[in-house]
């Protein structure tokens, strides 16, 4: 699904180019659900940006189901976002002034569903979530964890393939953060690819694949099934 081929991202940081992602080759297959793990400034976030096609690789190539999207322009990129990708953040990224369901109906607005159907899938994927009783709350009426449960609910609404997730608890306590796992381990086992950036361990055994990366290089892969035998 996911496919990156000598992949190299730089910025340019005044006269400076700052290389942050170095010659990285990476394959996700459909269905997997993957923790990326890795020093904060080690670049997780940059690959997930391009995972997401929110942003282009400078060098290399980047095939998303297939079909090469590196050399795409911003249209087709947020048209690829819209329909395929579901994104969750460590800080919700929530409007304010919209209620959950509203936020909810968003992605689905984008992608031209009629105010019925966009209302009746909203209301079904909260219900999901467990907030049926909190669809007219706005966010500043939730705790955390409900916050990052409508984000959830807002990313899984358009029936992506592939959910990417950048810290997704880390603004919330454990307990909560086990429970949000728990959802996308669920998720995962109905079919969807899930990507989750993460400094905890705990969270990371979520994952059945934990890629590391350092110093905007993917380090050697360890499968969590494979244990040394003494
Ligand atoms: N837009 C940008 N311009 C310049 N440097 C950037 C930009 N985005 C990220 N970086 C740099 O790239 C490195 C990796 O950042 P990031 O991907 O956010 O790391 P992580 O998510 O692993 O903490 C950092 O040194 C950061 O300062
Ligand atoms: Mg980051």
């Amino acid at each position: 699904m996911i496919q990156l081929e000598h992949l190299t991202k730089s910025f340019l940081l005044g006269k400076e180019t700052i290389n942050v992602l170095h010659n990285m080759n990476l394959t996700i297959q459909e269905g997997e659900f993957v923790a990326i793990m890795g020093p904060s400034g080690s670049g997780k976030s940059t690959l997930m940006n391009i995972i997401g096609c929110l942003d282009k690789p400078s060098v290399g190539k980047y095939l998303l189901n297939g079909q090469d999207v590196s050399g795409y322009n911003d249209k087709e990129l947020a048209r690829v976002r819209n329909h395929s990708i579901g994104f969750v953040f460590q800080q919700f990224h929530l409007l304010p002034r919209l209620t959950a369901i509203k936020n909810v109906e968003l992605p689905m607005i984008y992608a031209g569903v009629s105010k019925t159907e966009r209302h009746e899938r909203a209301r079904r994927a909260l219900d999901k979530m467990g907030l049926t009783d909190r669809s007219n709350h706005l966010p500043n009426a939730l705790s955390g964890g409900q916050k990052q449960r409508v984000a959830i609910a807002r990313a899984m609404v358009n029936n992506p393939k592939l959910i990417l997730a950048d810290e997704p608890t880390g603004a919330l306590d454990t307990k909560t953060s086990m429970s949000i796992m728990g959802l996308f381990k669920e998720l995962n086992e109905e079919g969807t690819t899930i990507v989750v950036v993460t400094h905890e361990p705990e969270i990371a055994e979520f994952a059945s694949r934990t890629i590391m990366v350092r110093d905007g290089s993917i380090q050697p892969t360890a499968r969590k099934d494979w244990r040394p035998t003494s």
